[in-house]
């Protein structure tokens, strides 16, 4: 009875009620549009979330990992404005058009890398890069498990790290296909959140994609001590 066409129509009455876009982070959406990236994009109501969790933790230092277009680094840069922002990209067509966002919203701060996120995780640690106070992590799925250890040694106490989509698209749940690298690691990476000691993750559903598939996305508070 309750229907994935009611989740969306929720969906958008919810947006169009409560999630306001500004212009900058409009234009990203529209510019991804037409340069025909994959509408994997947040939703608005997450971008505003991530907005939401950036000002109520006033991060210095933030580091997001899969930039596609810029929409959430945008979203972001409003909640955090004055941090410094990372951003890092490994395909080329998405770095350029998150290029032309950032310089469209005069956001020359924000910092894209474009490589493999692994690399750039390696060069921080070694160059001993200050700890990130807020993370972003909506990567390729296959990666986040090699991405935590990283992620865990370039935190704090108190660090943030938000992860998109603890839910792959099959229709078994924790049961992946072994040939299904993106389910198989994106299993594995939830058990490695929830059997550490120091992570602490709440999960919120969300609601992906053009056809509104319910997925979760992780708020884990990393502790140090
Ligand atoms: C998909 C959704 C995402 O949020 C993402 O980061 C990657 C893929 C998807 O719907 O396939
Ligand atoms: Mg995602």
């Amino acid at each position: 009875m309750f229907s994935q066409r009611r989740n969306q129509e929720i969906r958008e009455y919810t947006v169009k009620t409560f999630v306001k876009e500004n212009d900058a982070i409009k234009a990203a959406k529209e510019r991804a549009e037409k340069e025909h990236l994959p509408h994997i994009s947040v939703s608005p109501n997450v971008g505003k979330l991530l907005a939401f969790l950036a000002s109520l933790h006033q991060p210095k230092r933030i580091l997001e990992i899969g930039t596609l277009a810029g929409y959430s680094t945008l979203w972001l840069a409003e909640g955090a404005p004055q941090a410094e922002i990372i951003t890092i990209e490994n395909n080329p067509k998405h770095a350029q058009v998150a290029r032309e966002n950032f310089s469209y919203a005069k956001k020359e701060k924000i910092q894209l890398i474009e490589e493999d996120a692994l690399i750039t995780l390696e060069k921080f640690l070694k160059e001993k890069h200050p700890p990130f106070d807020f993370i972003f992590l909506d990567a390729y799925k296959e990666g986040y498990p090699l991405y935590l250890p990283f992620l865990l040694q370039l935190s704090r106490d108190g660090t943030l790290l938000i992860t998109d989509n603890l839910i792959p698209r099959e229709e078994k749940i924790n049961a992946p296909d072994p040939g299904n690298q993106i389910a198989v690691r994106t299993y594995e990476y939830n058990s490695l959140l929830s059997s550490n000691p120091h992570l602490n993750t709440i999960p919120i559903y969300t609601l992906v994609g053009d056809e509104g598939r319910l997925d979760a996305l992780g708020i884990t508070v990393i502790s140090k001590s």
